[in-house]
Parts: C-alpha cells; sequence; structure tokens
C-alpha cells in the first residue's frame, strides 16, 4: 500500500527531534510539507535544514513553546502563512521526570501537566476548528503505555499521559463527523534522545553493574526481545496520518514490541 500525503501540510510539536522527526521524515519523503516545531530553536532549524536537503520537501522549524498561549497562536499563524492550513498534526512534544511520586513536588507536577498536557491541548483547540471547518484532519497525540499499564517512577508523566488519552477520546466523539480522525499512539520504550538522557543519568547513579541488570530486566519485557526505534513508531503514526485511516478514530494504538497488551 502506497501511503502519500502530496498536498498536505504536517505540523508536528517537538519535531526538532526522536519520534516527531523520524514522522517528519516518513511523511516529506510522502509528499507532505512539513512545520517542525519544537522550544530547542537552534535545533528545530537544524532539523528543518536537514529534512528539506535529505527529502527536498518544504520544510520549516518554527521555535515555540506550546506551554504558552501567544506561542502557539503566533506559530500556528505563521505556519498556515507559509505552508496554507493544517492537514495534520502530530503532538510529540515532551518531558520525561524520572522521580517517585512522594519524592516529587508540586512544581514538578505542573511543568509536567503543563508541556504534556496543557500545550497538546492548546494546540488542538487552536488547530482543530480549521479543520473541521475544512472537513479534513488527522490528529495523532502521542502519549504512552506508562499511562495504560502505570510505571513506577513515572507517575505524574503517566497522569500527564492518560489526560491526554481521555481528552482525544472525548473530542473525536465530538468531531468525527466531518472528515476529522483523532487517534493516539502509545509508544512502549524508544531509542531517542529522551530516552538516552534518562538511561545516562541512571547509570551514573547507579553504577555499571546494577544498571546492566536492569537493562536486561527491562528487556525481558518486551517480547519482541528489543526496545524501539523511532521508526517503529513513526510507521503507525503515518499510517493514522494518511487517506487510508478515515475510519479510525478515538483509538489508542499501542506500538510498543509487546511490553503491554491490554
Ligand atoms: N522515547 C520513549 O521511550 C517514549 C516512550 C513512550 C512515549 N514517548 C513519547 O513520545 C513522544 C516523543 O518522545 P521522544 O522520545 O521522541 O522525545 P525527544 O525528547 O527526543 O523529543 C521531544 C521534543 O519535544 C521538545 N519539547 C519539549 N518541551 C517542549 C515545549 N514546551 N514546547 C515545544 N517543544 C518541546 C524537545 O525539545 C524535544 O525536541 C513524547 O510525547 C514522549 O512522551 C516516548
Amino acid at each position: 500500500m502506497d501511503v502519500r500525503f502530496d498536498g498536505k501540510t504536517a505540523l508536528i510539536t517537538g519535531g526538532a527531534r526522536g519520534i516527531g522527526y523520524a514522522t517528519a521524515r516518513l511523511l516529506a519523503e510522502g509528499g507532505a510539507k512539513l512545520a517542525l516545531v519544537d522550544i530547542n530553536g537552534e535545533l528545530v532549524e537544524a532539523s528543518a535544514r536537514k529534512l528539506a536537503a535529505e527529502t527536498r520537501a518544504q520544510v520549516i522549524g518554527v521555535r515555540a513553546d506550546i506551554t504558552s498561549e501567544d506561542a502557539v497562536s503566533g506559530m500556528i499563524a505563521q505556519v498556515k502563512a507559509q505552508l496554507g492550513a493544517v492537514d495534520i498534526f502530530v503532538s510529540s512534544a515532551a518531558v520525561l521526570d524520572d522521580k517517585l511520586f512522594l519524592e516529587s513536588t508540586s512544581a514538578d507536577w505542573k511543568r509536567m501537566i503543563d508541556v504534556c498536557l496543557y500545550g497538546p491541548m492548546m494546540c488542538l483547540h487552536k488547530l482543530l476548528p480549521d479543520m473541521v471547518a475544512r472537513r479534513y484532519g488527522r490528529v495523532i497525540c502521542i502519549a504512552s503505555d506508562a499511562a495504560r499499564v502505570g510505571q513506577a517512577r513515572l507517575s505524574y508523566y503517566a497522569a500527564a499521559k492518560g489526560g491526554v488519552i481521555a481528552l482525544v477520546k472525548s473530542v473525536a466523539q465530538e468531531v468525527s463527523k466531518g472528515g476529522v480522525t483523532l487517534n493516539i499512539v502509545a509508544p512502549g520504550a524508544t531509542n531517542t534522545e529522551l530516552r538516552q538522557e534518562r538511561e545516562t543519568r541512571m547509570r551514573a547513579e547507579m553504577g555499571e553493574e546494577k544498571y546492566q541488570r536492569r537493562l536486561r530486566t527491562v528487556l525481558r519485557m518486551y517480547p519482541t526481545g528489543r526496545i524501539g526505534e523511532p521508526e517503529d513508531i513513526a510507521s503507525t503514526i503515518a499510517f493514522l496520518a494518511s487517506g487510508q485511516a478515515s475510519w479510525i478514530t478515538g483509538q489508542v494504538v499501542s506500538v510498543n514490541g509487546g511490553f503491554a497488551m491490554p
């Protein structure tokens, strides 16, 4: 099956790296115009240049902090002016915090909820009206299997992602009649900078022997015997973003190597 995105405009938050960038690459290869949005201005511009050079697609990099309503409004206006109305929205931007709940503070929770729930909600609220009016839209928000099965040390991250799942399912019930679909992709552990940064911290804290033991335990939880690569997740997102997925809405699709089978 040839999945194409010719003439479509895609906006990806957190598009400068990781799963967001891998998704951008697939959509660009399929003919889409891409807006990579990220809080890391230097990286997002470099990533946009790289993607444009490698795929010959029309790509822009936009620096924006999705926790700021003004920044989200400005970013969307810029994307519309440069690339046209947004057909595909992929919400990938996130932060991660590795702490026991009882060691966390309300400031930790607030930052997490701001980036991982309020930010996607704000982007969705501002992008949906055009999609509904144009009777076409594909929204894919990235959550996590941590929200489906729970995960120690990731409680408030999981809570924020659980909020995204509830939001997307509810909004899907409101707008899916008009050619707009909204879905969730819930990845298992995926080999991105976000994960690598966490692993580096853990390795330093635990020492090599304990870290290697933990790594073996983690791998045993994956029936496929490996953690994911960004491309493993991106291919499912690209399918959900395509015209072929027009009868899939309000779903949570786990892409997790068999880690959880809820
Ligand atoms: N990597 C994993 O193991 C894993 C597992 C489950 C779910 N996920 C989810 O997948 C998505 C992508 O994760 P990734 O591993 O590619 O992460 P990543 O850290 O590689 O990329 C996330 C990007 O989001 C950007 N970002 C952070 N805060 C932002 C803000 N306020 N405004 C705009 N941009 C911001 C970062 O600068 C970064 O470039 C996230 O939603 C993450 O929660 C990842």
